[in-house]
């Protein structure tokens, strides 16, 4: 059945405004926003300030208002909005990436609860319709990989980097004055941002509930120059992907720069796009491409979920429910190592080592590294930039007991 929707806008920023617009502009839906609640009262609005307020209880009180979209910049205020809507049986639309990664469990098992509608597609790159393809054309166990660039503002600054012959700082200030980085950039460049993304993607595309934190992340920060051009000696791009994937019957997940080769899809999506793939066991690759921020994509993506909940559609969680996986943090892949002050390399314990380079200004090994030594070079201080290679992650129990039996022959 068709409901009439009457919508509480929470946010009126970038994808509020876009999506009142979008609205507004295109007549698409008969849904209406019944009342704007904003911070500021004193800003500057494009529409008449009688639409807005700053009293969340104008919205969340309305009996008439049976949709929240959530689309303000806070986390922690997005949180006590949303479990209040829920409560109230509200349906609920939002894009809060940070929000929804760091309380998945809690927030489904609370829609749930309440019967209530808790969509999401906008959080994930975008314009891009990943999510609801992951819940209903992807709805069995075939998935055998997730990749991609969940985010614009940094494959923006890995472009520029490779075409131009800039530092980092001034991409990154170029990318500021462009409007495709924050002026704390700090959760796209040190991949906080994939991090979340992902945390959503393994939920959706496998029905395994991590922690974002407890999956590995490597921002874009410490790459050097150098780094770039051992890329391009060997006729590669770097890439910020966050990567999921089933090794034997566990699900294993990182966000870092990696290489591409020209044979990746990922290789030609350049600036602020983003691009998703999926592997399935039987469809092999499937690529998704699109814009992952701005007002009227992130806007559409939006107006898209609210479209589905005049349809009463709600994520089912269907491999949530039925998921018998479990996520594997112990686990070993192929990285390459680099850093200005070579002596830093001799610290670092690779499984096994393909190629090895000291040079005057910088110095570089590439080989099989485990997880645990990785998420040491993370948490140091010390000036070493990692970047990854597409090659399959090995699970680390069976690699070891691979090392245990050479040793022993
Ligand atoms: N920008 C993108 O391209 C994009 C893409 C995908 C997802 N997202 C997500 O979409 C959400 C909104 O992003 P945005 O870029 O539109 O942010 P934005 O441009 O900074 O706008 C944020 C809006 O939230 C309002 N706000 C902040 N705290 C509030 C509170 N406690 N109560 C009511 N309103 C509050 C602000 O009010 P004032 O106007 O009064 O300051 C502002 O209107 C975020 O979760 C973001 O991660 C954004």
């Amino acid at each position: 059945m068709r409901e009439n929707l009457k919508i509480g806008l929470f946010g009126f920023g970038c994808v509020g405004g876009g999506l009142y617009e979008i609205l507004n502009k295109s007549n698409l839906l008969d849904a209406s926003i019944k009342k704007i609640c904003i911070k500021d009262p004193s800003k500057d609005r494009s529409i008449d300030s009688s639409n807005f307020t700053t009293n969340k209880a104008d919205l969340l009180e309305d009996d008439e208002i049976n949709l929240i979209v959530e689309l303000i910049d806070d986390a922690d205020a997005a949180y006590e909005i949303v479990v209040e809507a829920f409560k109230k049986g509200k349906n609920v639309v939002s894009a809060n990436k940070k929000l929804i990664a760091n309380h998945f469990a809690e927030l489904k098992e609370l829609s749930e609860e309440y019967g209530v509608s808790f969509i999401y597609e906008a959080a994930v790159c975008g314009s891009i319709p990943i999510l609801r393809n992951l819940e209903e054309y992807y709805n069995n166990d075939a998935i055998s990989a997730v990749y991609g660039i969940c985010n614009g503002t940094t494959n923006y600054i890995l472009t520029r980097l490779v075409n131009e012959n800039k530092s980092f700082d001034e991409v990154l200030k170029n990318a500021q004055e462009l409007g495709f980085a924050e002026s704390d950039p700090t959760l796209d460049i040190e991949g906080f941002d994939s991090q979340f993304k992902l945390q959503i993607l393994i939920a959706h595309a496998f029905g395994v509930i991590v922690k974002p934190e407890d999956i590995l992340r490597f921002g874009i920060t410490k790459i050097q120059e150098s780094d770039i051009k051992f890329a391009k000696e060997k006729g590669l791009r770097i890439r910020l992907l966050s990567r999921a994937e089933k090794v034997d019957d566990t699900i294993t997940g990182l966000v870092a720069p990696h290489f591409v080769d020209e044979e990746d899809a990922t290789y030609g999506v350049n600036n602020e796009f983003n691009a998703v793939t999926v592997k399935g066991l039987f469809a092999d690759k499937q690529l998704f491409q699109g814009k992952g921020a701005g007002s009227y994509p992130t806007g559409s993506a939006v107006l898209s979920d609210v479209s589905a909940v005049r349809y009463n559609y709600k994520y089912e969680w269907r491999k949530i429910k039925e998921n018998s996986l479990n996520f594997n943090n112990d686990f070993a892949v192929k990285a390459y190592i680099s850093t200005t002050e070579f002596l830093a390399l001799d610290g670092i314990e690779f499984l096994s080592v393909e190629e090895s380079f000291i040079g005057l200004d910088n110095s570089y090994k590439v080989g099989l590294i485990t997880r645990e030594e990785l998420l040491r070079i993370a948490e140091s201080k010390a000036n070493v930039s990692v970047v990854l290679f597409q090659d399959p992650i090995h699970d680390g129990t069976a690699l070891n007991q691979k090392l245990i039996n050479i040793q022993k022959n």
